[in-house]
């Protein structure tokens, strides 16, 4: 968490105030952050969720397996509840299908596996 943490201030955001720090535990031991990256075009942005998983294939390389996913989110400055989005569980569940996923829930701090929060994720 406080590597997600110290993602927030990395966040490009400028279009929804909305700043997303992410980081990932590998089943190596690496932690690797990212922060959502927004774009003019706003179907291009890319959550911090993401952007810290392709970071971590990145730097270990396909093999890269999630134990754990971390995320932080400010709306304007203040703490905000997020939970990953469906993509971004999508994605997590890619690398790792037992991976344990922290966040600020809507009553607090939340720890679950991504298979409570994707049931049922597609595998090819
Ligand atoms: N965002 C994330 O970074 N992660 C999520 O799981 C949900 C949304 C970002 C995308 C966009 O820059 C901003 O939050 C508002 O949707």
């Amino acid at each position: 968490m406080a590597a997600a943490r110290a993602m927030l201030e990395k966040a490009y955001a400028p279009f929804s105030h909305f700043q997303v720090g992410a980081a990932v535990l590998t089943q190596r031991g690496g932690i690797y952050g990212g922060c959502n990256v927004e774009n003019s075009s706003y179907g291009l942005t890319n959550c911090a969720e993401r952007s810290a998983i392709f970071a971590a294939v990145a730097a270990e390389g396909p093999s890269m397996k999630l134990r754990a996913v971390a995320v932080r989110a400010l709306h304007n400055g203040e703490d905000q509840a997020a939970s990953p989005c469906g993509a971004c569980r999508q994605v997590i569940f890619e690398f790792g299908s037992q991976a344990l996923v922290l966040f600020q829930g809507l009553e607090g701090p939340q720890q679950t596996s991504i298979s409570d929060l994707l049931p049922g994720g597609f595998k090819l």
